[in-house]
């Protein structure tokens, strides 16, 4: 480059960049000028448990809702369910009794997530989460701060612990065994503590929805009343970005249900948007996820007699151009479609076969 050229381009360039950095962030309205007259085919993926946050999720989406606003209001039929035991009120408890509640969003267009963790008597933590990402400078507010929060904002404190979810822990009280998770000093090598496949309903259940509005916006939000019978406090994947759900409104969105701890330790929905960004369809990317969470777990407790990670961990994902795609380490899993017209259940792309003993 010669000196004119080279002036030329630092002139050029630098224009460029303070046009970029004068340039407002891009909001749903903004992004809805660029792209006016023309509309784009609405998706939205979920978790098995979706079917009515779905419909609901794409009714508002058809009306010309933004995607955030439509997810939200798609789990929040479900955080509201007390038959959905893994979400919300009826979420099965914590190991002291008392329900405790994870959820985020992120909102593509403008490029930012709100989370909460651990909160207490808060039904919708996925609003909370929303309002933490329009109404403050955070990203994740936690526990006590978190439901001072919600209270501020007119949040009713409400007892979510159902008759029901109450019993269960109980039983599983009454059950105490190796079932808890608090571990004794242990080697890496040592198989046979903090067993935590359980008969007694001990799951990771947690709602997702990644979609795709009429704008081609993209967002997401995933909730969950997380691990049951946990310890106090525990904090899974779905309340932290990047391990419970990402998305880049330039690329695509995913989300995770299952054992959270392995997408904390693998940052599993951020790769899963980076290996989108890369070139991989959703499904490819959902099974890389997998892979990487099967080839990082060393520890022998957590792996059965053939080296495979015991637990499920499901990934969904869609791109930009409206495909999707979902995988579990194990085979047997679903996720649900919206295309606009109908749900549809379909099988996960899996890792390890289940009669494959
Ligand atoms: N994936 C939900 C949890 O582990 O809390």
């Amino acid at each position: 480059m010669n000196n004119l050229n080279r002036r030329e381009f630092i002139k050029t360039t630098a224009v460029a960049g303070v046009a970029a950095l004068t340039s407002p962030v891009l909001s749903s309205e903004i992004a809805s000028a660029q792209t006016k007259g023309k509309t784009f085919k609405p998706i939205a993926i979920s978790s098995g448990n979706g079917t009515k946050a779905l419909e609901k999720t794409m009714e508002l989406i058809k009306k010309g809702s933004d995607a955030l606003d439509a997810v939200v209001a798609g789990v929040n039929i479900v955080e509201d369910d007390p038959n959905d035991m893994s979400v919300g009120y009826g979420g099965l408890p914590n190991e002291d009794g008392v329900v405790e509640l994870d959820a985020a969003v992120w909102h593509g267009p403008s490029f930012r997530g709100g989370s909460v963790a651990s909160i207490r008597n808060i039904k919708n933590p996925s609003k909370v989460a929303k309002l933490v990402l329009e109404r403050t400078d955070h990203v994740l507010l936690v526990g006590e701060g978190a439901l001072k929060f919600a209270k501020a904002h007119g949040f009713p404190e409400e007892n979510l612990l159902t008759d029901k979810a109450r019993e269960a822990w109980l039983k599983w009280k009454e059950n105490l065994s190796k079932e808890d998770d608090w571990l004794p000093p242990h080697s890496i090598e040592d198989t046979d503590i903090g067993e935590i496949i359980s008969k007694y309903t001990r799951t990771y259940g947690t709602i997702h929805i990644s979609a795709i509005d009429l704008n081609n916006n993209l967002s997401c939000c995933t909730t969950t009343s997380g691990l049951a019978f946990k310890i106090p406090g525990r904090v899974g994947d779905s309340p932290i970005i990047g391990a419970g759900l990402f998305c880049d409104n330039e690329v695509g969105s995913a989300g995770s249900t299952g054992r959270g701890e392995a997408n904390l330790l693998n940052l599993s929905s951020a790769m899963i948007v980076e290996w989108m960004r890369q070139g991989k369809s959703p499904e490819q990317a959902c099974i890389m996820a997998c892979e990487r969470v099967q080839h990082r777990c060393k520890e022998k407790r957590l792996l059965d007699e053939k080296g495979r990670f015991k637990h499920g961990v499901t990934f969904y994902a869609i791109n930009k151009d409206g495909e999707y795609g979902g995988a579990n380490l194990w085979e047997g899993g679903t996720y649900l479609i919206h295309d606009g017209t109908e749900v549809k259940k379909i099988e996960c792309a899996f890792l390890h076969k289940r009669d494959d003993k």
